[in-house]
């Protein structure tokens, strides 16, 4: 993809909703695009079933990689392990990306490349530090903020991301603690607005960057970034994959996006897997 550079990004009022009322506020769409500086193309939509279901339709029919597909909401979200995603209609970030990386080593750190550039983003547009629990969900302390899921098929990448961006998360149901970049924002700094525009324009410039990157062969950029956000270096954790679990100390992520746990039979680098617990 090229670049394109100079977009000015606009000042925005933020939407008022009443927080009772579950009403979708519409992303301003000519917003977003506005403080976008590289070349995707967007869409948005009020509900979809999944963000990831369109973009793999969009793929079927032979859309360019480049496509990005947001709703207010979905009825049927996808997060990792079959499990559902559950959103608050109009206060998330709710997208999926088309990428053809046609090389499966990139296509590989896709879903850590989607959470550093929720973690720079954030970071850039909001001053926030949040971190990263391996393989892929963007958290702060111990509550989720977002997640990630990366579904293939051939040479076909769907990167989905899910972003709690406004209110407090409470209610949004999840195997651990929720929260918001709206929280987080409150908690670090002391302030509140949160555009979802230049949250959304910030995580594709950085996704734009990382994939740029690891596609010319360089993955430093991306090492870096996930070093200083991992959540679980020199921790006890186990990991549960493929219906085993191995429990050891976190040693860190490689360059092909493993994470390295030090056990009682020595070092063992897991490709895929979900932690499940932290001591
Ligand atoms: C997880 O943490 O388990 C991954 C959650 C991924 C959610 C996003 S929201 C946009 C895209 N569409 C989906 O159905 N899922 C992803």
């Amino acid at each position: 993809m090229r670049s394109r550079q100079g977009a000015a990004c606009r000042e925005m009022s933020l939407p008022q909703t009443p927080r009772a009322a579950m009403i979708a506020v519409m992303l301003d769409l000519a917003a977003a695009e506005a403080c976008l500086t590289t070349p995707w193309r967007l869409e948005w939509h009020e509900q979809v079933t999944s963000t990831n279901d369109l973009v793999r339709a969009a793929a079927r029919q032979g859309a360019a990689e480049g496509l990005v597909v947001g709703a207010e909401s979905q009825t049927a979200g996808r997060g990792r392990h079959g499990r559902t995603w559950v959103d608050v209609p109009g206060r998330c970030l709710l997208f999926s990306v088309l990428l053809r990386p046609g090389d499966d080593a990139v296509g590989r750190l896709l879903g850590l490349a989607a959470a550093a550039s929720v973690v720079t983003a954030a970071a850039r547009r909001c001053g926030l530090r949040t971190g990263v629990l391996w393989p892929n969900d963007v958290v702060y302390g111990r509550a989720k903020l977002a997640g990630i899921l990366v579904e293939q098929t051939q040479e076909v990448h769907v990167v989905g991301i899910g972003v709690n961006v406004l209110g407090t998360g409470e209610g949004l149901p999840c195997d651990r603690a929720v929260t918001t970049v709206q929280a987080v924002a409150r908690a670090e700094g002391g302030h509140d607005e949160v555009r979802r525009e230049a949250l959304l324009a910030a995580i594709l410039d950085e996704m734009h960057r990382y994939y740029g990157e690891l596609k010319a062969g360089n993955r430093q950029g991306l090492m870096a970034t996930i070093a200083e956000a991992d959540q679980l270096k020199g921790r006890r954790v186990s990991v549960r994959e493929a219906g085993r679990e191995v429990t050891g100390t976190a040693l860190g992520t490689d360059e092909e996006g493993r994470l390295g746990l030090l056990g009682p039979e020595g070092e063992l680098w897991v490709r895929s897997g979900e932690v499940t617990s932290v001591g």
